[in-house]
């Protein structure tokens, strides 16, 4: 595993020699405030209840076997974020529904069941934001007007345990690509990472192919993991997609998932990581 991982990391060093990209630096916010860490728990607790986790595929919140995938790519990308000091990742895909929202919601129970992490999913899909209907919460206020300064981001948020917040939107944005690109968008982020501390931001992001949005806006991360649909997305897409995300930012991995095992019983797996 380790050779395939460092044949993998070298496939893409040379290919971003070859490509003349170089490795994507996110200039860093200051470092935070320490007094405001309890913040946290002042925000509105969800729950998941196991029935509609099962529903929308959430197989992270307990730790038992049905997580494991998601588990060891929570522990991939732990070790990778913290060898390179990433805090931000962006979860994409070439096209709709490839699993985004899914893997990014799994991602962030698994990463959070990580008691000395403090972890965010963010919904910047902001023309179809959907992470509220997974949760089964829709929040007073969206992400987009905390963006656009018209709204505080406690109002967008809300805790799952102690040591996950996520931010939500209840209606799409009128302008997504135009506000996901514009310097408030950029400094409200970096006021809530350095008011709220946390130590991963996950952001679940549109797809690649339909709109200019993650063009705009993954300036603002350290890192990307790609979700690619095992039986729909097409080579050819994954390939340009990874090109183009690698000139944007760094790219963690690509995820493929869909994918059907002879007995059906994982749904989920992630073909390169490096
Ligand atoms: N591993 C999987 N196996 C089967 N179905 C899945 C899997 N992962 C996600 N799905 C289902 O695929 C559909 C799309 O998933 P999801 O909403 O996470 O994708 P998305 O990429 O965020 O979509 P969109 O582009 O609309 O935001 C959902 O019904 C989800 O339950
Ligand atoms: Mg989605």
């Amino acid at each position: 595993m380790e050779k395939l991982e460092a044949a993998l990391a070298k496939a893409r060093e040379m290919r971003r020699a070859a490509l003349g990209v170089p490795e994507v630096v996110r200039e860093k916010v200051a470092p935070a405030d320490a007094r405001s860490a309890g913040a946290w728990t002042s925000l509105p607790e969800v729950t998941l209840s196991p029935g509609k986790a099962l529903r929308h595929r959430i197989t992270a919140l307990a730790g038992n076997k049905d997580a494991t995938p998601y588990d060891m790519l929570r522990s991939r990308t732990i070790r990778l974020m913290k060898e390179k000091g990433w805090t931000r990742l962006s979860v994409t895909s070439p096209g709709a529904a490839c699993g985004k929202t899914t893997v990014a919601l799994n991602l962030a129970l698994s990463l959070s069941r990580q008691k000395d992490l403090k972890v965010m999913l963010i919904d910047l899909d902001l023309r179809r934001p959907s992470l509220h209907r997974t949760v089964g919460h829709s929040p007073g206020r969206s992400m987009h007007e905390v963006l656009d300064g018209s709204a505080a981001f406690e109002d967008a948020a809300v805790r799952m345990g102690e040591n996950l917040v996520l931010a939500m939107n209840a209606t799409p944005a009128p302008h997504p690509a135009e506000l996901l690109q514009s310097v408030g968008t950029r400094e409200a982020l970096d006021a809530i990472e350095r008011r709220w501390q946390p130590d991963i931001m996950l952001f679940d992001m549109s797809p690649m192919l339909a709109t200019d949005d993650n063009v705009g806006f993954l300036g603002n991360v350290d890192c990307a993991l790609l979700i690619a649909a095992a039986e729909s997305t097409t080579l050819s897409n994954i390939d340009l997609c990874e090109k183009e995300l690698a000139q944007l930012t760094n790219v963690l991995g690509v995820v493929l998932n869909k994918c059907r095992y002879p007995d059906d019983s994982v749904g989920y797996s992630y073909g390169s990581y490096a």
